[in-house]
């Protein structure tokens, strides 16, 4: 059976970084409560004038450098993203338009934290059934303009950043991506929201005065939905594969929270430190924490051919999935 191989990885993080002690001077909130209920210390914060997109091509030419492919040879973008540079056209197509990738047909997935999940399984799909043969999958958000900095709840959660991998079939057969699983449930939809700029409450002075068009999050239910859905699909991507929990040599996760990573590992029974962890130097990054992170350990040289590494991301929806890959 062809397979899909990720061929290479890349990240990048926006220079500024905006801490804790930063954060206790803009809202009522303190470093300890922060580190003790997410594990997060810091965060970057996009420059003025910087686009999602712009943040998207950084590190998609990262990933194109390791993978040895020039952008001319993509034959697909899938960039998620629920911050994009406008609603429409897709920042996927600025993407395309940016790199030079002529041939490349682009769009965007609305899958929140597991967008790049979302983008991978898809660019899975095309690639196993010999539509393309090179796919770059971003996931790039600039939450920096769409939390309301005056929300204690929210705001100190989220960060901006980009991940991106380059995925091509793969040269050994047991190599590549095993499966990926994804589900939704959209009766939860509305414990993690943006509800104002589109049909439902178009763009108004109303709109913007209750702040219809900023992050708004139930965090309690998000955090219960998390820890119960998220071991859920990692055992069932696991399962689908022949595999346990044992098997797995490295869990790379969606950054949402120190909390629910070290749950999640706790009911695998997997030791935390299999799991590559830097929530709190970036925060939650949504869809940019999945390739983001996996980059990192790629880049650390903790990745070696024939690890299995579990993949797991939830996100407003609620979206969520796990995927299992042999590298
Ligand atoms: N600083 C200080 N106090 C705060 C802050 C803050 N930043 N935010 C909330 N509080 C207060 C609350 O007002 C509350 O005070 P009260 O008891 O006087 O009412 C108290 O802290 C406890 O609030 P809870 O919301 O119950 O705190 P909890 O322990 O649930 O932690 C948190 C909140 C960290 C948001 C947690 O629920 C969580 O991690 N949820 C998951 C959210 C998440 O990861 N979202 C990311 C997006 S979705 C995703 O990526 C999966």
């Amino acid at each position: 059976m062809r397979r899909t191989a990720i061929l290479g990885t890349g990240a990048y993080a926006p220079e500024r970084i905006l801490t804790n002690a930063d954060l206790e001077k803009m809202v009522e909130t303190s470093d300890a409560w922060i580190t003790e209920r997410t594990g997060i210390k810091e965060r970057r914060i996009a420059a003025p004038g910087e686009l999602t997109s712009d943040m998207a091509v950084k590190a998609a030419v990262r990933a194109l450098e390791m993978a040895h492919t020039r952008a001319e040879e993509l034959d697909l973008i899938v960039m998620g993203t629920v911050s994009p540079d406008m609603p429409m056209p897709s920042s996927a197509v600025a993407v395309q338009a940016k790199l030079g990738a002529k041939r490349a047909f682009a769009f965007d997935v609305s899958a929140a934290c597991a967008g790049s999940l979302y983008a991978m399984s898809i660019a899975d799909q095309y690639i196993k059934s010999g539509s393309a043969r090179r796919v770059l999958i971003i996931g790039a958000e600039l939450l920096s303009r769409v939390v309301d900095w005056t929300d204690r709840n929210t705001c100190v959660l989220f960060g901006d950043a980009a991940g991106a991998m380059v995925l091509g079939p793969s040269d050994d057969p047991d190599r590549g991506i095993l499966g990926i699983h994804l589900h939704s449930d959209g009766d939860a939809a509305g414990i993690l929201t943006i509800r104002g700029g589109g049909s439902k409450f178009p763009q108004s002075p109303e709109v913007l005065e209750n702040k219809l068009n900023k992050v708004s999050m139930n965090g309690r239910e998000v955090y219960k939905y998390a820890v119960r859905a998220l071991p859920e699909a990692v055992l069932e991507a696991l399962g689908a594969q022949g595999l346990a929990a044992d098997d797995v040599t490295h869990l790379i996760g969606h950054q949402a929270n120190l909390r629910i990573i070290e749950s999640v590992c706790d009911r695998l029974g997997l030791p935390l430190e299999k799991c590559w962890v830097n929530i709190q130097r970036y925060g939650n990054t949504s869809s940019a924490s999945l390739p983001t992170t996996l980059d990192e350990a790629n880049r650390a040289g903790r990745l070696h051919k024939g690890d299995i590494i579990a993949m797991m991301a939830i996100g407003a929806g609620m979206a969520w999935g796990a995927g299992v890959v042999r590298w």
